[in-house]
Parts: C-alpha cells; structure tokens; sequence
C-alpha cells in the first residue's frame, strides 16, 4: 500500500493530525501499537485521570460538603470496583470515538508496531507475528511519551507504580508515598486523599508545581494540605523498594542531607515522562534527537529527514494533549502548503485538583527575569457572590499587564471551574487584549468568570469594585 501520510501513534497528537490530513485530502494512515486507539491521553492520561478525579470529588463533597447545605446522607462509602469500571467505560466509549472519526475521515487504521525501514517505508509488526510494509510520501511521528521510572525506585506495576497503574488500583490504599509534585502528583494525590488515603508527597524543589507562578503554587498547596495532604519539600528520593503489600522510600534533604524514610500500601512515580522512540528505527534513516531523547524538529516540525514530522509529547515542549493536538493540525495544514501557526506561549496549562489551577503566558518571576515593566491585580474568590453560594471560595485570579501598554501577559488563577474559565484569558491574549478591555467586557453575574473582570480591573489600575 502507499499513502501520501502515515501517522505513527494514534495520541492526540497523530489522531488529530491523520483526521486533519484526510480532511486536506491526503491519503492518509495511521499506525497503533496498542489495541485501542488514542493514546496515552484516552487510555491511561486525561480521561481516566478526570473520570478519577470526578468520582473522588462527589465522594469527598457526600462526606464532607453535603452537611452544610443541608443534606444529610448517611452510609456513604467507596465502591472501589464500580469506581475504576465506570472509569474504564468512559475510557472505552472515548476510545471508539476515535476508531469512529478515523472511519468517517477514510483513514486507515494499522494496529502494530512501527518502525522506518526507509525514509518513505515503514514496517508494522503486528501481534500475531506478522510484518506488513507501506509505502509513504510524508510520515508523521507521534509516539507521545512514557513515565521516567529509575532502577534505584524498583517500579514493579505492583506497590511501586506510575500513573497507569494508579488509575487502576481496586481497593482504597491506607496510605501512598508520591514523588514529585507536579501534575501528575497533586491530581492522582487529590484523588486518593479525597478517598481517605494517607498521602505524602516529596518534591525536590521548594514547593509544587514549581514552574507555574508562586501565587498559584502557594494557594494549591494550602488547600491540598487542608485535603490532608502532606508535602516533603526540598527532599530527593534516593531509592524505593517494594515487597508484595509495602512499599519503603528513602529521601534526603537537599540542603541538610538528613535522611527521610516512609512506608506506604503504595509509592507513585510521577516525576516526568520521557520520548518515547523505543524500536522506531530512527538510526535506519538518521533522523536526530536531542540529549533528553526528543525527536528533534526545525520551525515547520520537520525532523532532519525531508518529509518526516514528529508532533507532541516526542519533541520539545510541554507535554499536553492540546499542544499535541494544534502541532497535528500545523503540520498537516503545512503538508498542504498552508501557514500555520502556533503560539506556543499562549497554551494554556491546567491542573485538576479542587480548586483547580488553570494559567496561560508569563509568571511574575519569568516577567521580572526579563526586566518588563508589570502590573498585577489579585482577586480572591472569596469576595464573589456566586464562589460563596458554591461554598467554592479558595483561590484566586491574578492578572499581570504591561505597565506600559496594559496588554495582557500572564493570567493565573485557582479556583472553581477556572480550567474552563482560561479560555477567556487566551481568547483575550490571542487578540491582545489589555486588562482595561477584559475589565470593560460584561461578564455575567452570579459567576465564576467575574473574578477574571475584577482582576482585569485590580490590574488597569486598582479599582476592582468588590475588595
Ligand atoms: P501519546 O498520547 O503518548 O500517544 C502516543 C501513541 O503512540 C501511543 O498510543 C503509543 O502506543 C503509540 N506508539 C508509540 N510508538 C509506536 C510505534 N513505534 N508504533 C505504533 N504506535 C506507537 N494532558 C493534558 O493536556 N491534559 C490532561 O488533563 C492530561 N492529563 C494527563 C494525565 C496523566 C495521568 C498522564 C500520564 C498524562 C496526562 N496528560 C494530560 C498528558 C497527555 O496525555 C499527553 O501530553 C498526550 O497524550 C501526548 O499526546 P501524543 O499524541 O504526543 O502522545
Ligand atoms: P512534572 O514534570 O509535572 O513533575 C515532576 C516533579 O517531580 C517535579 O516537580 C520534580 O521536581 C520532581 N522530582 C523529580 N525527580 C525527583 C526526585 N528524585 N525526588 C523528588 N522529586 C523529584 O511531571 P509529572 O507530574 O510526572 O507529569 C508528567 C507530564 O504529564 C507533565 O509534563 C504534564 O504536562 C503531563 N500531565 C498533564 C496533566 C494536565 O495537563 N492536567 C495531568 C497529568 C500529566
């Protein structure tokens, strides 16, 4: 067979891509190791993990919330079984979605392992054995990434575990060891700690979600804590080991060296993913990674091989299905001699604890780094009519803007529904908006989105009107 595109992974990144190239009348196939399609995102990523957390924040609000609006439930308990199948049907009705799109959109779907056997050749090795060949014009790579998992921590998918096998633990554990607070961290912590499990978190750095602004890393971090959770900062995990119910970790203090020892049910990795490249044959044509192992792309996502792209977690950048996703739809408008164009600094990223974290462009610390005149205005969900209805007032919206030119360069919130809520930040930096114009838009009221009208305003020039 020959195409005119071959997508190898079917992540959002090459999903999207093979629909977009089939949409611009390429022939187009795409190439899955897996039985299902969609990656990591839909098998063991996003949609698990937001299935998870939804399940987790009903049992949390029954057990703690209901009360005080004046519902009283008694027997509330975890049905940890029902939990992970009503998680693993959202994962199989979102999975079929896609076999369904690539059906609509005429592409072709080959299950099994590819690898370059030219430049314009790949191989599939397929799970009964067999080996089919196709011919392509362009290849696409999109084989997304894996968890970092070192020898010294023993991962045995049993105690020692990364986020794949936490999404499908059937027992409520009495306790669980984190490493590393990030995204992956704090989500898959706020669901077992809102089910009742001990957690502790170790983080390298001084604090969570250490790349995003200091203001959203502080709020977070007060409400995990008031969920329970407790933090180890400043501490690198030396070793893990598992035996068949435990787990014991081994921690030292980055700047005392004293020692910290935890045992737990369970200890998670999550403290990064790497490329995924594994047996793709990147030597048979020489195309080039960098020194974390990243396919490496010029402007147009072209690899040093002509006509091979990689898109997603597999190049540099943030690891998100939504950056997959537009470097999908870039490449295939370019294959088409369009001019695409991404604006790398205006995608949004979003954590999915209560209150969620939700943050688009500059930090305070990367603007003041860069010397650029700020302006910031703050305002706290506590002050707004409809947060307080919700019982929903932790966190806040914080603006920054040129102090200059009042344009928008940073916008970063915790709060309810704020990961919804972003979309209007990068609606308005897309445009470049200044804070002044997001402050005259009329938001609707009783909602979330008017703590985002009153840091526009607190940022134009002092003057929110409910603090
Ligand atoms: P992937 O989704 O990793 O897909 C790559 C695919 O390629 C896989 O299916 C793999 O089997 C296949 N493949 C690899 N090599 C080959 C080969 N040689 N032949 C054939 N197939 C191959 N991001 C968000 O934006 N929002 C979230 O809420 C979010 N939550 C997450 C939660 C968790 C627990 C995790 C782990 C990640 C989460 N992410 C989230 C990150 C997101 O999943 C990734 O950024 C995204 O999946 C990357 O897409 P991709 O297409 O580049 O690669
Ligand atoms: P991460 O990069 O977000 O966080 C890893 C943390 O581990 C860092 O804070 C780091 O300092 C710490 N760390 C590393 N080694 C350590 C050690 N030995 N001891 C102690 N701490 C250590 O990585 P994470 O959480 O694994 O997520 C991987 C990727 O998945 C992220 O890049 C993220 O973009 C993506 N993701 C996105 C989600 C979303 O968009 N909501 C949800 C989940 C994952």
């Amino acid at each position: 067979m020959k195409y005119d595109v071959t997508v190898i992974g079917s992540g959002p990144g090459g999903y999207v891509a093979a629909i977009r190239c089939a949409q611009l009348g390429f022939k187009t196939a795409i190439i899955e190791r897996y039985s299902t399609l969609g990656g990591t995102c839909l098998n063991v990523g996003c949609i698990p993990s937001k299935a998870l957390l939804d399940s987790s924040e009903h049992y949390h609000n029954a057990t703690h919330r209901f009360t005080e609006h004046g519902i009283d439930v008694t027997g509330v308990k975890v049905n940890m079984k029902q939990m992970i199948k009503r998680k693993n049907e959202v994962v199989d009705q979102t999975c079929k979605g896609v076999d369904y799109l690539m059906k609509k959109n005429k592409i072709t779907v080959y299950h099994g392992h590819g690898s370059f056997a030219g430049a314009n050749t790949i191989s599939i090795a397929k799970n009964d054995g067999s080996t089919e060949t196709i011919e392509t014009d362009k290849t696409i790579i999109a084989t997304g990434s894996k968890p970092i998992a070192p020898a010294s921590f023993n991962y045995d998918k049993k105690r020692v575990i990364t986020s794949t096998e936490a999404l499908n633990i059937d027992k409520v554990p009495k306790s669980m060891t984190i490493i590393g607070a990030g995204v992956i961290g704090l989500e898959l912590g706020s669901v077992y700690a809102r089910l009742g499990t001990k957690v502790d978190v170790i983080e390298y750095a001084d604090k969570a979600l250490a790349t995003m602004d200091k203001d959203v890393s502080k709020e977070l971090t007060r409400s995990m804590k008031k969920l329970g959770v407790k933090f180890h900062f400043k501490y690198m995990v030396k070793e893990v080991k598992g035996t068949a119910r435990k787990t014991k970790l081994v921690a030292e203090h980055r700047d005392s060296k004293e020692t910290l020892t935890i045992d737990a049910d369970y200890c998670l990795i999550a403290i990064g993913r790497y490329a995924y490249t594994d047996k793709l044959g990147l030597e048979t044509v020489g195309i080039k990674t960098d020194d974390r192992g990243r396919i490496e792309v010029d402007e147009h996502l072209q690899t040093n091989v002509p006509g091979v792209y990689a898109i997603g977690d597999v190049i540099k950048g943030a690891m998100l299905a939504h950056k997959a996703e537009e470097e999908g739809v870039f490449v295939a408008e370019t294959l088409a001699g369009q001019k695409p164009h991404i604006h790398y600094h205006l995608i949004p990223g979003v954590v999915y604890t209560w209150p969620e974290v939700a943050a688009v462009g500059y930090t305070e610390q990367e603007l003041k780094d860069k010397g650029t005149p700020i302006k910031i205005g703050k305002f706290p969900f506590k002050a707004l009519g409809r947060a307080r209805a919700s019982m929903d007032t932790e966190g806040m919206v914080k603006v920054i803007s040129h102090k200059e030119t009042d344009e928008v360069l940073g916008v970063h919130m915790v709060g309810p529904r704020v990961a919804d809520i972003i979309a209007e930040a990068v609606t308005a930096m897309e445009f470049r908006a200044s804070a002044e114009d997001i402050a005259r838009m009329s938001h609707a009221h009783p909602t979330y989105t008017e703590a985002v009208k009153e840091a526009a305003l607190a940022a134009t020039d002092n003057r929110a009107l409910h603090v």
